[in-house]
């Protein structure tokens, strides 16, 4: 397939297809689409649209996220998942108000200083908070590079899908493009019935299965943060919730640490309570 023909299939499923209802698209302001693209890096967009306006409403910019306590936008965040992002995003809005005069950077390595920010989140944030053609990879894009430019192969690499993405990106309007990119990707995998069974992303070099929920360090450490979070004071005593939780002890014990190392919970004798 050529880059022309491809740009063209795209674009004419988005003007068909695409997704326009999305808060996070009708707004130009960084801050929003900030928060926008770290709820949306590991959660579906559905229920990021459940927590988003709540999230934006309570911390309306920079600042008044820096300014929160940590329990409180732990509390916001709940139903996300992935709790860290939420502590990451407090300090990252820590770092623009003290670095960066409360304004976010419009440059990629300045983007990736910021805690939680990775190279393919300050791609999306140069793409959509600034409008400017940077190359990147998130999953729906993964996806459609894959089933265009590589039909049949396994083992993929990002790399060689980003000399793809790099020539195909529209340099006029790249927001746009990359909404199209993405739309386009997110049908591929509610449609299925390819030989991929709706998910070339079998065949990326990169390709991970999500370990299951149920049982995982992942649900006891949010369990841990939704019955700390609920408790008076935010405080809760590790018996209680050893006793209320079926996970072993010993296990409680090093998840425990993990999240006081990260910096969550703080840890005083047989009580913890969320750091603020
Ligand atoms: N629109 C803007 N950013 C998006 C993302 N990360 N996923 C889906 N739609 C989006």
């Amino acid at each position: 397939m050529t880059i022309a023909a491809f740009k063209k299939e795209i674009w004419a499923h988005y003007r068909r297809a695409g997704r326009g209802d999305m808060p996070w698209r009708h707004t130009a302001d960084p801050y929003r689409i900030f928060v926008s693209e770290v709820m949306l890096q590991q959660t579906q967009v559905a229920r990021v649209m459940e927590h988003y306006p709540r999230f934006i409403k309570r911390f309306p910019n920079f600042r008044a996220l820096a300014r929160a306590g940590g329990g409180e936008v732990l509390a916001a965040w709940q139903g996300l998942g992935y709790n860290r992002r939420a502590i990451y995003l407090k300090r990252a809005a820590e770092a623009v108000v003290r670095d960066f005069g409360g304004r976010l950077p419009r440059d990629r390595a300045a983007l990736e200083s910021l805690p939680g920010i990775g190279h393919g989140t300050s791609g999306s944030l140069m793409a959509f908070a600034f409008n400017e053609p940077a190359v990147f990879i998130e999953t729906n894009i993964r996806r459609v590079f894959i089933h265009f430019f590589f039909p049949g192969r396994k083992a993929v690499t990002d790399g060689a899908l980003e000399r793809y993405i790099e020539r195909s990106v529209d340099k006029s309007r790249p927001r746009e493009w990359y909404w199209a990119l993405m739309d386009y990707g997110a049908a591929m995998a509610r449609g299925g019935g390819t030989a991929d069974r709706g998910n070339p992303n079998r065949r990326s070099a990169h390709y991970k299965k999500q370990a299951p929920f149920a049982g995982s360090d992942r649900e006891l450490r949010g369990k841990i943060l939704r019955w700390t979070l609920a408790a008076k004071k935010n405080t809760m005593s590790v018996q209680t919730l050893s006793d209320a939780l079926a996970f072993p002890r010993r296990r409680l014990e090093r998840v425990l640490r993990a999240l006081a190392n990260e910096g969550f919970i703080a840890r005083k004798g047989d009580f913890l309570y969320i750091k603020q």
